[in-house]
């Protein structure tokens, strides 16, 4: 694969940062509607990462096959900004500007983060689980150097994004969330162009709106198995992007699934029937040798074609691409902020 220079996504910079800024007062407490169990599954992968890492796996997300889907799928979504920046003319932009942003909702270890920083894109990664985002930091600190140049877009703003701990779920409950960015002087470096966050997705209410022009959400969307979550997720999405920014979602595909109304996590669970308990075998990679490891499953929602069109429509994207895998199991799709 072949990666644009830095000075593509210059020339073709996507226009002026507006007002980017994070809100650290936010009022994002976790959505009290929320059955416990609910909140259980909504941890779940941190748990997950946790037996990982504990068979001595530096990277869970090192495995070959999944990291080539949404590496092409990361290809597609560059190629449709390409394409729409072109088609702008905004290809007069010097260099100096502001870099365009990119977020990603559910970045877990954040493998594609180096994939979008190297090629000129600052990067934003939201994920729940604190282990993962302190491998996701591993991982940018050894592809970013030692990260000490903090961001343009945040020492424009004057920005200090923090790790929101104890704002989400029982995180304060836990044991002390891994700071992954913060204030300088806090202890939590800013990295490069490349910021991390520990946070609800069903809460990006500490952007404010219009902050990013691309996102990429690789199998995060099917984790949210109730609709107010899935809804406050997407309008979520919506409002912190530009109009005319372009997503990736990778996620579950089924034809034949039920695609109605999911009001509860109780129905989702009378509905879907998951199978939470039994153990699945899953492969990672520790010094070039397989390792596998029993995980039990966790929830996830598939949608069919019309389900996916159905709801992003609604939530303010237009589907531009709709690409079944070679699984048939998963989708890719690529969507416009309208
Ligand atoms: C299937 S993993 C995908 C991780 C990463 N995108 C990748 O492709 O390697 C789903 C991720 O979504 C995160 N997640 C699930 N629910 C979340 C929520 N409500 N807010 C933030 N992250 C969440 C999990 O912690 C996990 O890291």
């Amino acid at each position: 694969m072949s990666w644009p220079s830095p000075d593509f996504y210059f020339m073709f910079g996507v226009g002026e940062m507006s007002g980017a800024k994070a809100k650290m007062d936010s009022n994002n407490a976790s959505d009290p509607n929320r059955s416990e169990q609910e909140r259980k599954y909504y941890f779940a992968y941190e748990d997950r990462y946790r037996r990982v890492y504990e068979q001595g796996v530096p990277f869970w997300s090192a495995f070959p096959q999944e990291l080539k889907e949404e590496l092409e799928g990361l290809e597609e979504l560059l190629r449709f900004y390409h394409e729409h920046a072109s088609h702008a003319g905004t290809c007069t932009r010097p260099a100096t500007q502001v870099r365009p942003r990119l977020l990603e909702p559910g970045c877990g270890e954040a493998p594609l983060a180096p994939r979008v920083v190297s090629p000129g894109l600052d990067y934003v990664g939201v994920d729940l689980a604190p282990s993962a985002l302190k491998k996701a930091k591993e991982r940018l600190e050894v592809s970013l150097g030692d990260g000490s140049s903090p961001s343009p877009w945040f020492s424009k703003h004057g920005v200090t994004p923090v790790v929101s701990s104890g704002r989400c779920h029982d995180l304060d409950s836990r044991q002390s969330p891994v700071p992954v960015i913060g204030p300088s002087g806090s202890g939590c470096r800013p990295l490069g162009n490349a910021f991390l966050i520990q946070h609800d997705v069903t809460e990006l209410t500490f952007f404010e709106p219009q902050s990013f022009d691309l996102a990429v959400d690789a199998n995060l969307l099917h984790m949210l198995v109730v609709d107010s979550d899935r809804d406050r997720y997407l309008s979520g999405l919506s409002r912190v992007l530009k109009p005319g920014a372009h997503v990736l979602f990778m996620e579950l595909f089924r034809e034949d699934t039920y695609d109605g109304p999911v009001e509860s996590f109780d129905e989702y669970m009378r509905i879907f029937a998951p199978d939470l308990v039994t153990v699945e075998e899953r492969t990672a990679f520790k010094e070039g040798e397989e390792v596998k490891i029993q995980l039990t499953q966790v929830q996830s929602r598939p949608r069919s074609r019309r389900g996916y069109l159905e709801e992003l429509g609604p939530s303010g994207f237009e589907v531009l691409a709709f690409t079944v895998l070679e699984s048939g199991l998963e989708c890719r799709i690529i969507a416009r902020r309208l």
